[in-house]
This record gives structure tokens, sequence and C-alpha cells, in this order.
């Protein structure tokens, strides 16, 4: 679409949404489409889930999963194209070329990588995996991507695809943009135990939970260690808790801080009231997840037609490439 800016991102099919993807990344995904100035594409990633386990007999039903949470959490897949990498061979196409043209000494010097070899323990690296942010820049490249909009984790990636971008102009002329990656203002939303929001660590809001869920989990939120009963005097500024009031009702965030620090407000009617917020916030999600639940079919209808749109435009993509470097 002319003068609309192209935006490009996925996530890896790992299951169910929370809270913590839908502040680092999935906000900035509708506020954009939303906004009326952007074309949206949303790739499901599941060759790169293929990076840290073969096994692969989950993941059709992980990406089901996290395009209903996609939906539910407003992404409209008549407006933003949803579909699987794994369904459209260009992306390996276009990542065979860009490996030629970055290092391996490049790849290993990836922070991400090396964080994740240091705590996943994962074995003996494959060369697939050495490879996973040239796949990620085919997959923001291949629809010509100008913004990425991403959790803060993943922005080497993002510089990576930028220097591809500009090594392949370079060396066979103007095919691709620079993209920028853009971040949300609360990248990192702690878990109910004030480490990062996640699945495996049991600490995590799910989008799809419902409300007497929602109600449970914050029931067992860590708080201020010092505040022990009500009366006791609080300190917001190190409180997950409190950070949920941000996050999620701002309009009582200077009320919430004095009775914190004051000690009139106790914890627990603290946490229900962010509970009570938060399952403010996610009732139009449960909504509209609802409306999707109940027509499972149409959710293979909208990756098929997802994937249709992409091919059009990642096999336009491809025949530039070509026709750049003289093959074919
Ligand atoms: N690496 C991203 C993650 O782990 C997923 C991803 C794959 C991606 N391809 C992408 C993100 C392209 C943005 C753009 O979440």
């Amino acid at each position: 679409m002319p003068n609309k800016k192209i935006i490009l991102s996925g996530m890896r099919p790992t299951g169910k949404l929370h809270l913590g993807h839908w502040a680092g990344a999935l906000e900035n995904w509708v506020a954009l489409q939303n906004g009326g100035g952007y074309s949206n594409y949303h790739l499901i990633a599941d060759y790169h889930a293929l990076t840290t386990n073969i096994d692969t007999s989950d993941i059709h039903a992980f990406s089901l999963e996290m395009v209903l949470d996609w939906l539910s959490a407003g992404i409209d897949p008549e407006v933003s194209p949803v579909f699987r990498q794994s369904q459209i061979k260009e992306h390996t196409e276009l990542h065979l070329v860009f490996s030629m043209l970055i290092t391996t000494a490049r790849l290993e010097r990836n922070p991400t990588l090396k964080e994740q070899v240091r705590d996943l323990e994962l074995g003996p690296m494959s060369y697939g995996y050495l490879g996973y942010p040239v796949l990620q820049a085919a997959d923001i490249l291949l629809y010509k991507g100008e913004v990425v909009p991403v959790g803060e984790d993943q922005l080497s990636h993002v510089e990576i695809t930028r220097e591809i971008a500009r090594d392949f102009n370079r060396q066979y002329g103007q095919v691709f943009p620079e993209p920028a990656a853009k971040l949300t203002k609360f990248a990192r939303l702690p878990g109910l135990d004030g480490k990062k929001m996640s699945k495996s660590l049991n600490n995590a809001i799910l989008l799809s939970d419902p409300p007497d869920e929602v109600n449970k989990k914050m029931k067992k939120a860590v708080t201020d260690p010092q505040k022990i009963r009500k009366g006791d005097p609080g300190r917001p500024d190190i409180c997950l808790v409190f950070t949920y009031h941000k996050k999620f009702n701002p309009s009582e965030e200077d009320e919430i801080r004095k009775g914190c620090e004051s000690g009139s407000l106790g914890c627990v009617d603290c946490k229900m009231r962010a509970a009570e917020k938060i399952n403010i916030f996610l009732e139009p999600f449960r909504e509209r997840r609802k409306k999707y639940e109940s027509e499972p079919e149409k959710l293979d209808k909208i990756l098929r037609d997802g994937e249709e749109r992409a091919r059009a435009v990642a096999s336009q993509t491809m025949s530039d490439v070509h026709k750049a470097m003289k093959l074919g």
C-alpha cells in the first residue's frame, strides 16, 4: 500500500501468551495496526522454534493458541495478515542468501545467543541455531519491513538485520530498507514473583485466564517484604503490584502510592484492586476470544488467507533479489 510503513513482527509459537507479551510487544502491534499509517504483517516463527527444540509435536497446537491470543488482543486478520513462516518457502531462500553476507564470528558475538547458551544449558549448538538472527533478518526483509515492534531482548537481532540489509544493498544494489526496532514503554513487566514474567517460571497472568484465575494468581503476588500487615508503610517502587497499577490502573496510581506508603492500604486490598483492573482490561479480549473459539475452523482459514497474502509479497521480493543479484 502506498505511503504506509511496513511493520513486520512475529513470535515463536510457545503456546498461550501472557500480560508480559502484551506489554512488551503486542500492545504496539495493535496500536500501530489501528493507527492507520502502517501495514502490519505478523509471523509465527515455527522454524525458529526448531532452533532450541527439534520436537515438533506441539508446534501446531501452540501456533493456534498463539494466534487466538493475537486475535483476542485485537489483531484483525483481515487488515494484518498472520501466517506461518514454514508455509512460505521464500523465508528459507532469503535466509540462504543472507547467510553468505555475515560471518560466523559476528553471529557468535550475538548477545542473545550467549545468554541463552548460558541460561538454557543447551547442548552443543546446531548450525541452524547460530543462524537464528539470519533467519529473522529474512523474515523482516522479505516484507521490506521498516518497523519491528518487539521486546527489548530482540534488539540485537534487529541490529543484525540492519547490517545484512546494508551489506546486501551495497553489494547488489538497493533492495531493502534498514528496519528500526520499536519498543513499548513498559518493555519489562514483572511476573507475580518479581522476576521477568514467563510461563515456564509459573509467574504469569495469561491473556486467556478467566477472572477468578486472575484473582487467585494476584492473591499470591509477592509484595514488599517489609510490609507485613496493614498499617506497615510499604515501598511501592520496589513492589511488582504497584507496577501493575501503573500499567493497568494509571488513574489511581497516586492514591495507591500514598495508601501504600502511609500504610493505610493493605497489600491484600491493593492486589485485589489491581486484579479488578486487569480483569476489566481483559474483558474485550475475552469477548473476541469467544467469537473465534466458537468457529475453530475459521482459524485455519485465517492462516491460509494470511499465507496467501504474505506469499505474494515474499515472491515479489525474491524476484527483486534475484534480479539485483543477476541470477535467473
Ligand atoms: N525472535 C523472535 C522471538 O523470539 C521471533 C521472531 C522471529 C521475530 N522472526 C521475527 C520477531 C521477525 C520480529 C521479527 O520472539
